[in-house]
């Protein structure tokens, strides 16, 4: 058995249990559930299998890729939704979770807004745990769609110059693709109005590379624009602020959403990402959404082979 398919045996809770050997390992697993047309590779590896979808939180494309990955594999899928449950009447994360172990499930994804969730449940069901975003945390699968789309265009990852430029500080996919990238040896810098930049501090509790990566924040687009080859733009998580952090939109519009005028800086080639949902016309220039350079679109379809490599790895699927 090897290091990685260990650290998948019960859950993937966030991408720094794996090193970067491990999501190396998870990424040539989903480049092989996308066929030659571009599409996933279906089979009925998981029949019999009850994955249930538990979403404390609102979401569209992480839990339809959940739920369509699982389908491909040939898994039930339930969609547990909080509203219209026993969560509505007071039942406990972990009352709901032994529910769903009795009930069968073999694997639980979860979204919540508490960070440490996927950890709690984890510790009380028997099966597999996925975590698909717990409060500003962590988000490890987006962190490996994004890493699987900037493979695809360039390759190693080794040397990468990454931008990642918005909220910063509600964001869980900034800490777990930071992370991702760091230990794949990527230099990653982090941009945003020093409101919604995390305090520097958090840097040195990113795990070492071996590989020569890491990241430093800054408050100027410039400085983090200049030469990038990509550029992630993120969503202003309004939901998750707690307010006074800006004194406007316009102003943050003005000096950090992306438009063509400003990507002038980035290196030749460079491309634009997102992991959506997009503020339109806020964090990202409506036109740059369909752009040429844009990959908003592959990230969204990586992400289904993403999951379906996870949910393989952790219900053991048989291989080739
Ligand atoms: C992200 C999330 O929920 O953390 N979205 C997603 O999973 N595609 C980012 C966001 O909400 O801004």
């Amino acid at each position: 058995m090897t290091q990685t398919t260990r650290t998948l045996a019960r859950a993937l809770l966030d991408v720094d249990a794996l090193g970067a050997e491990g999501i190396e390992e998870v990424l040539e697993e989903a480049g092989q559930m996308r066929g030659e047309d571009g599409r996933p590779v279906r089979s009925r590896e998981l029949a019999g299998q009850i994955v249930a979808n538990l979403f404390y939180e609102a979401s569209t494309r992480t839990r339809v890729s959940f739920e369509i990955a699982a389908r491909n594999l040939g898994a039930e899928v339930v969609n547990v939704q909080p509203s219209g449950s026993s969560i509505t009447k007071g039942e406990s994360l972990v009352d709901t979770v032994r529910t769903l172990e009795s009930l069968g499930a073999d694997a639980i994804v979860i979204r919540h807004s508490e960070a440490g969730a996927p950890y709690l449940v984890s510790r009380h069901f028997d099966g597999a745990v996925v975590n698909a975003g717990d409060g500003l945390h962590a988000h490890p699968t987006q962190a490996l769609l994004d890493l699987l789309t900037m493979r695809d265009r360039f390759g190693e990852l080794r040397g990468l110059r990454v931008a990642i430029v918005g909220d910063v500080s509600h964001s869980r996919v900034a800490r777990s693709t930071t992370i991702g990238l760091v230990l794949l040896g990527a230099h990653v810098r982090l941009c945003g109005p020093r409101t919604l930049l995390p305090p520097d501090g958090w840097l040195e509790y990113l795990p070492r590379s071996e590989r020569g990566g890491g990241a430093v924040q800054t408050t100027s687009l410039a400085e983090a624009l200049e030469g990038a080859q990509v550029v992630m733009a993120l969503r202003m998580q309004r939901e998750r602020q707690t307010g006074g952090l800006l004194p406007g939109l316009r102003e943050f519009v003005r000096d950090y959403g992306l438009d063509r005028e400003k990507l002038s800086r980035l290196a030749p080639g460079a491309v634009v990402m997102h992991p959506g949902p997009v503020n339109e016309g806020v964090e990202l220039a409506p036109e740059l959404i369909v752009a040429k350079d844009s990959l908003i679109g592959r990230q969204v379809a990586n992400g289904v082979f993403v999951r379906m490599a996870v949910l393989r790895m952790l219900l053991g699927g048989e291989r080739g």
